[in-house]
């Protein structure tokens, strides 16, 4: 039996009420009604022309923002994956804290779903208005206390640090109040400045790699301190409330992505393949059912591996490589030997010290 997970479905919904100035997720701005039928039956055309046989472990609704779709729109989506979902499947569906009617998290949580994972961001008014959010910290707690409600027991929130401006205080101010919401999953993400997002052309001021630094440090204790443990390098989860979905990218597993700009992954033939599909709306419901695939070549799997496993804190066991990548540990033993000796690595696990995960980038390089 293979203990890995996987596969796991990842389902794209690209539109937004409007574009954050940090983020180059595939989100357009909404202009105009949302046409929800047109885009389901799309999203079913894709599923059944690239799904193939089998269950799926996990299946993640993700943006853009998935909650501009009805509960009922969820629930007919669902009803139609429901046969090809494994037993227990986790159910992840992304709402931003500004885009949900009220009453409706009960809704999505009757439709099926059963982890909700919310945009927080922050809890400061100010920075979420710089931040270009749609929401206040009221619409937040809001959320959680609705979803709560509704009948969720499986919720992360996300918050980001090393925002414009940001004190180290004022980072574990968000944590606080995050922690005080009791979630069972917390994303905490270092803000970065991608390319071609608004942030990139007026770059804010954002704190120095010192100021960082202290923000970590004391972050990561209170996090600790209050029961969430850090499995990966942004995510932090209760005891047994660690994101299985993710889990499958982390360990370089094998995912299907439908939907405008999804991105897939798949062992075909010993070999790896990605597959990737229209960014555009437009473009993609003109024919759902299109893929590009791009085979990776075997120089390549070893940094594409390592770039995902070795974010994980107890990292992964090293046959986990082989089963991944079809490839030998030999083909990675000698750079392996090398980080090993640099104190980046451990002896007998795919795993980075302490040391290497403060050094995370650094460390890939040497696999790529
Ligand atoms: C696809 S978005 C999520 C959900 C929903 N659209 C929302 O924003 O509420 C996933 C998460 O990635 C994080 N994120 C997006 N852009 C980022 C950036 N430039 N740097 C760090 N984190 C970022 C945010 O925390 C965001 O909630
Ligand atoms: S709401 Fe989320 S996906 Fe949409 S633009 Fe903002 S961060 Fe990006």
């Amino acid at each position: 039996m293979n203990p890995l997970p996987g596969p796991g479905l990842y389902i794209h919904f690209p539109w937004c009420v409007s574009k954050c100035p940090y983020c180059d997720f595939n989100s357009h701005p909404l202009d105009g009604d949302l046409d929800e039928n047109g885009y389901l039956a799309a999203l079913i055309g894709d599923f059944e022309a690239n799904a193939g046989d089998g269950r799926f472990a996990t299946a993640f609704l993700g943006g853009g923002t998935p909650s501009l779709f009805s509960a009922a729109a969820i629930r007919a989506l669902l009803e139609r994956l429901r046969p090809r979902l494994a037993e227990g499947a986790e159910i992840t569906l992304e709402a931003n804290p500004g885009v949900v009617e009220h009453g409706a998290f009960g809704a999505y949580r009757q439709a099926g779903i059963n982890r909700l994972s919310i945009g927080a961001q922050s809890f400061s008014g100010a920075m979420l208005a710089r931040l270009g959010r749609i929401h206040g910290p009221d619409e937040i707690e809001r959320a959680v206390a609705e979803a709560r409600a509704g009948g969720f027991d499986n919720i992360n929130l996300d918050v980001m640090y090393g925002l414009p401006e940001q004190r180290a205080e004022d980072a574990l101010a968000d944590l606080k109040q995050a922690v005080a919401l009791e979630p069972d999953h917390l994303s905490w993400y270092q803000l970065t400045i991608e390319p071609k997002t608004a942030f990139a052309r007026h770059p804010p001021p954002t704190p120095d790699e010192s100021a960082i630094a202290a923000m970590e440090e004391a972050g990561r204790a209170l996090l600790a301190k209050a029961g969430y443990r850090r499995y990966e390098i942004s995510a932090y989860a209760r005891p047994g409330a660690e994101c299985r979905h993710n889990l499958v990218y982390w360990t370089f597993g094998d995912y299907l992505g439908i939907g405008a700009g999804a991105a897939g992954k798949r062992r075909r033939a010993g070999q790896v393949v990605r597959t990737s599909k229209p960014r555009q709306p437009r473009l993609y419901l003109k024919d759902p059912g299109a893929v590009s695939e791009s085979p990776v070549p075997n120089r390549e799997l070893p940094g594409e591996f390592m770039m995902n496993a070795l974010r994980l804190v107890e990292g992964v066991e090293r046959r986990t490589f082989t089963d991944r990548c079809g490839l030998p540990w030999s083909s990675v033993a000698p750079t392996w030997e090398r980080t090993t000796a640099m104190g980046l690595t451990e002896p007998s696990r795919i795993r980075a010290t302490p040391f290497g995960l403060r050094h995370l980038d650094r460390l890939v390089q040497f696999f790529l």
